[in-house]
């Protein structure tokens, strides 16, 4: 792209990835999520380019780009070229101040293995241009507007966790966010001796898209039918354990699985924090083994892939606990790992996972980072 030549950015932004500790598939549900933002993050330059509406997206990762007109934002043939005309589309709906600008992208956040890095490209690109524009959006206008190009242009159904936890998060804490008030607590994360680990399975099942907006449909029929016997309900987040039961004769099985995984999740979430606050790291492990046992069998957005890692984490001692982290379908599992024990577990589920799948794992550490920011500013 021409642009390139004679490129210098006015203007820097870093957009993160995240994790989610626990609480999956809750967010649609209006209930409760974890997650925080991790240091592997999507780095956005931009420059106004002096033109009205003629815009230049470069990613350099991938080495390409497309040029887009402000006049005329429509829906792309090509995925993720969506998530920046999705994103337009929004803020010209909010604001006239948008023109012509610059941008390239780069990233070390994986994309596809359930770290979020749509969100992170959502967020940066709005998160920039309110700053370059000077929009005066807010960083909650940032977070919904971008999860709505994620319905509109990108087709997922999405939930809010993952915009939220992009652009909230704080330096060595994880968000309790309640999804239905979008009230936020922030908890710090002290693992110490232990540290969290991600193993990424390399696998992204195309399943992530389709299976998610059937579970959420599946979640909706599940409120229809328990509404009919406690009318207060309108959320699977406003249902009790005993309230399932009591419904269980009317659901059809497979809904009855869904609705029983999300009322127990959202139960976790609440034990999880709690457990946190009183350093009680055991049992933070010990519910993340009984939250995958849900995601495999419950709500069946596992994949044998994940299953097998999350399998090995078990077999070691010095893991208290390991699932898969995002929407599913592969990804990433979340491991809570002894530091000294890091080498020696990365390097035995590299090996049984080589053998078993014929795929190199990528093992890292995260640590709980900062949401969204300009690039050079001090870090809370
Ligand atoms: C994806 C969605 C989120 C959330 C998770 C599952 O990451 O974007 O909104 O539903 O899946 O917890």
């Amino acid at each position: 792209m021409q642009f390139l030549n004679t490129f210098t950015p006015d203007l820097v932004i870093e957009s993160p990835g995240r994790i989610n500790l626990i609480g999956e598939h809750t967010d649609y549900n209006m209930g409760y999520v974890l997650p925080t933002a991790i240091e592997k993050k999507i780095i956005f330059e931009f420059q106004k380019n002096g033109s009205d509406s003629e815009c230049n997206v470069y990613s350099k990762g991938f080495n390409v780009g497309f040029q887009l007109d402000l006049n005329e934002l429509s829906k792309s043939e090509i995925e993720w070229e969506n998530y920046i005309l999705g994103v337009l589309n929004e803020i010209s709906k909010r604001t006239d101040k948008v023109n012509g600008f610059n941008c390239t992208i780069q990233s070390n956040l994986p994309a596809g293995s359930g770290l979020s890095s749509s969100a992170a490209l959502e967020c940066g690109l709005a998160f920039g241009l309110n700053e370059l524009f000077d929009l005066g959006l807010s960083k909650i206008d940032i977070v919904q507007l971008s999860q709505i190009a994620e319905h509109t242009y990108a087709g997922t159904q999405c939930g809010i966790m993952d915009q939220f936890a992009s652009v909230m998060s704080e330096t060595g804490k994880v968000i309790l966010l309640d999804c239905k008030t979008l009230e936020s607590k922030m908890i710090p994360i002290t693992l110490d001796p232990y540290t969290l680990i991600l193993l990424n399975t390399r696998v992204s099942h195309n399943l992530a898209t389709s299976e998610y907006n059937v579970r959420k449909n599946e979640c909706e029929q599940g409120v229809e039918v328990i509404k009919q016997y406690f009318p207060e309900v309108t959320s699977l987040r406003d249902v009790s354990e005993k309230m399932l039961l009591h419904c269980k004769p009317h659901l059809n099985e497979i809904v009855y699985k869904r609705c029983s995984f999300i009322v127990a999740e959202n139960q976790r979430v609440l034990e999880v924090a709690a457990a946190l606050e009183s350093n009680d790291l055991t049992k933070v492990g010990a519910l993340l083994y009984e939250a995958h046992e849900g995601i495999s069998s419950q709500y069946e957005v596992s994949c044998p892939e994940s299953d097998f890692l999350v399998a090995v984490a078990k077999t070691d001692a010095n893991v208290l606990g390991a699932r898969q982290t995002g929407g599913g379908f592969g990804g990433c599992t979340l491991n809570i790992v002894h530091r000294e024990a890091v080498a020696s577990f990365i390097e035995m589920a590299t090996k049984e996972y080589k053998e078993k799948f014929d795929i190199e794992l990528e093992a890292f550490e995260v640590r709980p980072s900062r949401g969204t920011k300009v690039a050079g500013l001090e870090v809370r």
